[in-house]
């Protein structure tokens, strides 16, 4: 890891906020200096050297943005950490688009901004790869992946956003939701789209043969191993290597990965030599990866370390504005591949198909229009063509959701009075409400309840 500090400056208006920073700073041993405007952060920047700028967005004479530009025109360039408001995903893609090397959303808490320094900093010195990526104009990525739904507007804009850079990508999403699609999406987007894109699934393999997969053997490693073999991430060298199911590594392999990431270096299972490789690493979990932080599930640093970027792909209930599109595209393709004069589904069926609230997501979804263009006896699909469990649907999550708000909304209400009598402190809340804090936690997050900013 990085030992030698380095130095560094704070542009922050509040000044609260900026001197918690920087003595945090200085504890760390960085050499550290504070300025409260864009106009005096100049100033000190023509005047020093800095490794590291971070930046609040919001300055009284201007946006962190120009001190980003600014510093992006210098030789000797230093790296850039935006602070943004809190949550507004906005920012955060506006943010990276314009080339900071990271952000943090406001309240900066726990370990945060020592991680996205030592992420920034190991950059550094890794050397020039790693910097800036020029604003491009933001290019469709519509082709295979559909959706009008705001959530799915934001996540095409955060693909096309990170394909343009090398950073590690954490996607979350229940089953069926995209996650895969996505991935791919992001390396076509990317200037690895020639090179290869590999996926492993680590739910598939047992532990030891995921090793021999990811990292490849030597010979007489295990039985069965008879001659060296390259590993996935060999093969990925160059382009990008999708880990899918990443919550299912067991703790050994957490530490390796922990290791290939941070060093991007590895050896293969049963010795033999060191080897680099230059890979993007894209990541996917239908488990709430913090989660199993907090429950001592999955390692945090490597949490942290996959954990630069994260999309998640919201799932197609409530997102009935998708399916019609969907719909159409999967019907299409089905009738073409199936050579099927299907041309059409009549609107009960697509009635029925709007309401339906797909547990397993446009996977489910994709299945029933294929299941549908086969069973079709004529052009248009109809209510018969699909599914009883679709068509039977309506009536059951009418009466199920009532329930489930009616018995939801006195919970919520507690708990937001119960946090807000403690300051927002969720250790003190749970235990007033008699809960663990991660019951909390999760209740929180089912009710969608945030903090207010500060
Ligand atoms: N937004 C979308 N537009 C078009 N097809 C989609 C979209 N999201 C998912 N799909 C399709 O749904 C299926 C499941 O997607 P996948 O990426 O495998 O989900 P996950 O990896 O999250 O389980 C695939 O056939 C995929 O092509
Ligand atoms: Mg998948």
């Amino acid at each position: 890891m990085i030992s030698q500090p380095g130095s560094l400056l704070v542009v922050e208006d509040d000044g609260d906020v900026r001197e918690f920073l920087a003595d945090d700073l200085r504890a760390r041993g960085y050499r550290t200096e504070t300025s409260g405007s864009c106009g005096s952060a100049i100033g000190l920047l023509r005047e020093q050297s800095f490794d590291v700028v971070l930046c609040d967005v919001h300055l009284p004479d201007g946006d962190g943005l120009s001190v980003l530009r600014w510093c992006q025109e210098r030789r000797q360039r230093p790296s850039v950490i935006l602070l943004t408001g809190y949550g507004t995903i906005e920012n955060a893609v506006e943010a990276m688009r314009a080339g900071a090397d990271d952000y943090l959303t406001k309240p900066v808490v726990d370990d945060q901004l020592a991680e996205s320094l030592s992420r920034v900093m190991a950059r550094r010195i890794d050397g020039p790869h790693m910097v800036s990526v020029p604003p491009v104009d933001p290019s469709p990525v519509g082709e295979m992946l559909v959706g009008r739904d705001p959530r799915m507007q934001q996540l095409f804009e955060l693909v096309d956003t990170v394909a343009r850079t090398r950073t590690t990508v954490l996607i979350q999403g229940e089953s069926g939701t995209g996650k895969t699609l996505t991935a791919r999406s992001i390396h076509d987007h990317s200037d690895r789209r020639d090179r290869p894109f590999v996926e492993v699934s680590c739910g598939a393999l047992s532990e030891t043969l995921l090793e021999s997969e990811l990292f490849g053997h030597v010979a007489g490693a295990f039985t069965g191993a008879v001659s060296d073999r390259p590993g996935r991430f060999r093969q990925a060298d160059g382009g990008t290597l999708f880990l899918d199911e990443i919550d299912t590594a067991s703790p050994a392999l957490q530490v390796r990965l922990l290791r290939a990431i941070q060093d991007r270096e590895f050896e293969p299972v049963g010795g033999g030599r060191t080897e680099r490789v230059d890979v993007r690493l894209i990541v996917a979990t239908n488990k709430d990866l913090e989660g199993l932080v907090r429950e001592g599930e999955f390692r945090e640093d490597l949490y942290y370390r996959v954990n630069v970027i994260t999309l998640t792909q919201p799932p197609l209930r409530g997102r009935s504005i998708d399916i019609p599109l969907l719909v159409e595209l999967y019907r299409e393709r089905f009738a073409n591949e199936l050579g099927r004069p299907v041309a059409d589904v009549d609107p009960a069926a697509m009635e029925c198909l709007c309401e339906y609230h797909w547990p397993g997501n446009v996977r489910e979804l994709v299945n029933v229009i294929e299941r549908a263009v086969v069973l079709c006896r004529g052009e248009v699909i109809r209510l018969d063509d699909l599914p009883e469990a679709v068509r039977r649907e309506e009536p059951r999550a009418e009466a199920a959701n009532r329930l489930k708000s009616a018995l939801a909304d006195p919970e919520r209400k507690l708990i937001v009075e119960s946090l807000e009598a403690h300051g927002w402190n969720r250790q003190q809340s749970a235990l007033s409400l008699g809960i663990n804090r991660t019951t909390l936690y999760k209740k929180m997050k089912r009710h969608g309840i945030v903090a207010p900013a500060h």
